[in-house]
């Protein structure tokens, strides 16, 4: 069938499409019907079906003869080790450590906090919360103490499960230190942690609240797995909102498992036995989907790499990965290319390797420049697909659905809406506009399988943030347009998030740093062109009066608090001082505007701006660190 057969079965009749989709699941009691739309408008899917995630992920394919094949593939340059593991050694670990966290008191439904870098045992210890019903919540490394802290306050995990270290190039990060000082800081408290202490460094643990991975669960017994309902959360996923205070996206159960299952084959065309590569962290949205619970929920391998693009020996890493591991379907961002490209712009070390069963790669987390998927295609010699979505869709909203069929690809678009989806382009007032006309970009409600069906602990929020604005759809954030086949694009966001090599990052939860330094009066943040990253932080801070502090000293000390308090993942490394703020008569910050300015594009000031001169002063100060060059 053709996508767009596929894609109108699914309009024509969505109930059934997605309980035709659920038979790739296994249940241990099959739902009785897919959308419960009864509080409308907030759904949910296959609420009455029981079942479980690490059943569906691993055990299965073990009781399917599948457990001598590789589950997982730790490649790792920076530890310079490559091991596999099992189904039936990925099944016989979880079990060990859910049976840990059980005979130490985790129940279903209780949180359980993951802070660690990219290893198998990540991985076990998400397997391991879903065996039991428990909700994880990963939290990226790159995240300093207090954004840890704020997650803790906030999910109140019975549990943390973290690392001794993770490994940069370079350094190493020390994670005991992160954990000790996040929970000092946090009102809430965990009853227990677990360590798991790597060789490149061994921390101290505290009696009584650490128990070192290898030895909490000799004894126990091995843990089996748990039926949930459909819409049993399996995570909370925390993403930046608007504020410091982040979103806290909930993934039921039930929907995640069918809609990965269904991406895996129709738009990475990966089955079981394949090799599949995402090249990012289990800490984002990416890792969770797809270096997770989507290959191993359809009995593929999975890579987990720890190291970089570049400089982890060098720019052919990826290749080297594809090549040894015989990678069908690769998976990583935009920056990651033009990383690589940079280092290596003929493509001569991609040359090196062959790369025959590679069949596509994917690039999500921010805009895929068309010059970036140019010169992937043209020296890999693949389909280079660019496929949108979020944090909060948790798969594709629009992508090239390769494993139906590769439709045309145009550059700049992620092509079409995967079923599930019906995108519209709204003008303000929540009115369609024709195609080709920029807009917010809506999906029509309900959203599909998988799709966030709140946040945790903030209801009123969730409708605030994405149901208000224009009734009967869910507000993506993004602006874009739609052209005259139905392809999208995306080019903007409508609020204060900000993409930075993938990482979204809220300019707000920056400015609250900011404004925290006791000589700052008031700032602002905004994301200026990068050409590797995409977007970088850069501040602007006005000085209160009487400061004394010379104004460097100053931009010093806000760049080593942002890191301090949000992390390195920030790269926030650019403020200057000015003397004012641009602003509306009515007080608004022209944040835009400086952006545009920022980047040297054209615009036309607000008509509502106060002082219009004031803009030559932002342009001067831009130019003082190297942007708003003539
Ligand atoms: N733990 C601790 N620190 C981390 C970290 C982690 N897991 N990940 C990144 N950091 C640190 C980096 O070491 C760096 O610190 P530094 O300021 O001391 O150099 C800082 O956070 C910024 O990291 P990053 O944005 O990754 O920049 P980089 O210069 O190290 O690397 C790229 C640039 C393009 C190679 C890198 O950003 C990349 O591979 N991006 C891919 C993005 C991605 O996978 N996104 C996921 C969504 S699909
Ligand atoms: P995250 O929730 O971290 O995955 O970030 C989601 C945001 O990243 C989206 O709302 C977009 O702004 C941006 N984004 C993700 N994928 C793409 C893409 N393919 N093209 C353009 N922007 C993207």
């Amino acid at each position: 069938m053709a996508y767009i057969d596929i894609y109108d079965g699914w309009k024509s009749d969505p109930e059934a499409f997605w309980m035709e989709a659920a038979r790739s699941i296994d249940w241990i009691r099959p739902p009785s019907k897919a959308l419960f739309d009864e509080n409308a408008p907030l759904y949910e899917w296959f609420s009455d079906g029981l079942v479980n995630t690490c059943w569906n992920a691993v055990d299965r394919h073990v009781e399917a003869g599948r457990g001598d094949q590789l589950a997982l593939i730790h490649s790792s340059p920076v530890t310079h080790t490559v091991k596999g593991t099992t189904y039936r050694e990925l099944r016989d670990h979880v079990a060990e450590i859910a049976g840990g966290l059980r005979a130490k008191g985790v129940q279903k439904g209780d949180r359980v906090i993951i802070y660690m870098p990219m290893i198998p045992q990540a991985v076990e210890a998400m397997l391991a919360c879903a065996r039991i019903g428990a909700v994880h919540s990963v939290v990226f490394g790159g995240f300093a103490a207090n954004e840890l802290a704020v997650r803790i306050e906030d999910c109140k995990p019975k549990a943390i499960i973290a690392a001794s270290c993770g490994i940069e190039p370079g350094r190493i990060v020390h994670y005991k230190p992160l954990l000790d000082q996040a929970i000092e800081l946090s009102a809430h408290k965990p009853d227990f942690c677990v360590i798991y202490q790597r060789e490149q460094e061994i921390c101290e643990l505290i009696p009584g609240r650490d128990f070192a991975w290898h030895s909490f669960r000799f004894g126990v017994e091995p843990a089996e797995c748990v039926p949930v309902e459909g819409n049993h959360p399996l995570y909370i996923l925390y993403t930046s909102g608007t504020t410091g205070q982040p979103k806290g996206v909930i993934r039921h159960t039930a929907g995640y498992l069918v809609a990965l299952s269904w991406t895996m084959k129709n738009i990475y065309n990966i089955e079981a036995g394949d090799r599949f590569w995402t090249a990012s962290d289990v800490g984002w949205v990416v890792g969770h989907s797809y270096i997770c619970y989507g290959p191993l929920i359809t009995g593929a391998t999975s890579i987990v790499y720890e190291g970089k693009p570049v400089g982890t020996p060098d720019a052919g890493m990826f290749w080297q990965v594809i090549q040894n591991h015989k990678v069908k379907s690769f998976f990583t961002a935009p920056t990651a290319l033009r990383a690589i490209r940079r280092e290596d712009p003929e493509g001569l070390l991609i040359k090196d390797y062959n790369l025959s069963n590679l069949q596509a790669v994917f690039l999500a987390g921010e805009r895929a420049d068309p010059e970036t998927i140019a010169w992937a295609a043209k020296h890999l010699k693949v389909p280079v697909i660019d496929h949108w979505w979020q944090t909060e869709t948790g798969w594709a909203i629009a992508a090239n659905p390769f494993g139906i069929e590769l439709l045309p690809v145009k550059p700049g678009s992620p092509t079409k809406p995967m079923p599930g989806y019906e995108i519209a382009i709204l003008d303000d007032d929540g009115h369609p506009v024709p195609a080709g006309t920029l807009g917010a970009i809506a999906i029509r409600l309900p959203l599909p399988p998988g799709t966030l069906p709140g946040l945790w602990n903030a209801e009123a929020r969730f409708r605030k943030s994405y149901l208000e604005k224009f009734p009967g759809y869910y507000e993506t954030g993004d602006a874009g347009y739609l052209d005259e086949d139905g392809y999208v694009y995306i080019m903007a966001r409508t609020d204060d998030v900000i993409n930075v090599a993938g990482h979204r990052l809220s300019t707000g939860a920056i400015e609250e740093v900011l404004a925290a330094h006791p000589d700052v009066a008031e700032c602002a943040v905004i994301g200026a062109a990068d050409a590797l990253k995409g977007q970088m932080p850069v501040g602007f801070l006005c000085l209160k009066k009487g400061a004394q502090k010379p104004h460097a000293e100053v931009v010093r000390e806000v760049v080593a608090l942002v890191r301090d308090c949000i992390g390195p993942v920030a790269a926030f490394k650019s403020a200057v001082v000015i003397d004012r703020l641009p602003k509306t008569r009515s007080g608004k910050i022209l944040r835009a505007t400086m952006a545009k300015i920022a980047d040297s594009e054209s615009f036309k000031p607000p008509a509502t701006i106060d002082d219009p001169a004031i803009l030559d002063e932002i342009r001067a100060a831009l130019q003082t660190i190297g942007y708003a060059k003539a």
